[in-house]
């Protein structure tokens, strides 16, 4: 029998034309530790990404690398994704048809991984999980999914770019995430 692995998803992904984004972009999977127990997911590629077909390798990429560095963290120890994996035209906000038709490949990546936290980079990757909540209110707060899963909601790291104030939240945000995943690690957190 034909084994699932995140190889052979990203082969199906690249041939895949269920949603309209596809007809003019590149399709761009998560990378990482296939292993990980900390996914990391944003809203959309931009361009960069999809040039390259790889997630995160921007500017707001370079900056989630040093937010992962400060808590001791590399790329290859997490998994990095999107909630939609092909870049919407001229980096627009992605819409609900968008976000609905790309989400079966996050629920078969997150089924693959089977992380123990997944944090969300934004409000767009909030709500895939928890659609009623806002990011406002949860940002640096660990929010229970499963017995087995948290969410771990974050500001994006492309808008605290130019903007100080969450600038200072998102690190902020990343020191309470990394006393949380150390907790985790000596099973402080029962999750
Ligand atoms: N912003 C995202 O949400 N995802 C990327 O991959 C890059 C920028």
């Amino acid at each position: 029998m034909l084994e699932l692995t995140l190889d052979l998803l990203k082969a199906k992904l690249t041939v895949w034309k269920g949603c309209d984004l596809a007809k003019t972009a590149n399709a761009v999977l998560g990378e990482g530790n296939p292993n990980a127990k900390v996914i990391f997911i944003g809203e959309a590629p931009g361009q960069k990404e999809d040039e390259l077909r790889r997630p995160f390798v921007g500017a707001a990429g370079q900056f989630l690398n040093e937010l992962l560095a400060s808590i001791g963290l590399t790329r290859e120890d997490v998994y990095i994704s999107n909630v939609v994996k092909f870049r919407p035209p001229g980096n627009r906000d992605p819409e609900p048809i968008e976000k609905e038709q790309c989400m079966p490949w996050l629920m078969l990546e997150i089924a693959l991984i089977k992380p123990r936290v997944i944090v969300t980079l934004g409000r767009h990757s909030l709500g895939h999980f928890f659609p009623q909540k806002t990011i406002t209110e949860t940002h640096g707060k660990p929010q229970k999914l499963t017995d087995s899963l948290t969410v771990f909601p974050i500001y994006h790291p492309a808008a605290a770019l130019h903007n100080g104030n969450l600038r200072a939240s998102l690190m902020s945000d990343f020191r309470a995430l990394g006393e949380f995943l150390k907790n985790l690690e000596v099973g402080k957190i029962d999750n």
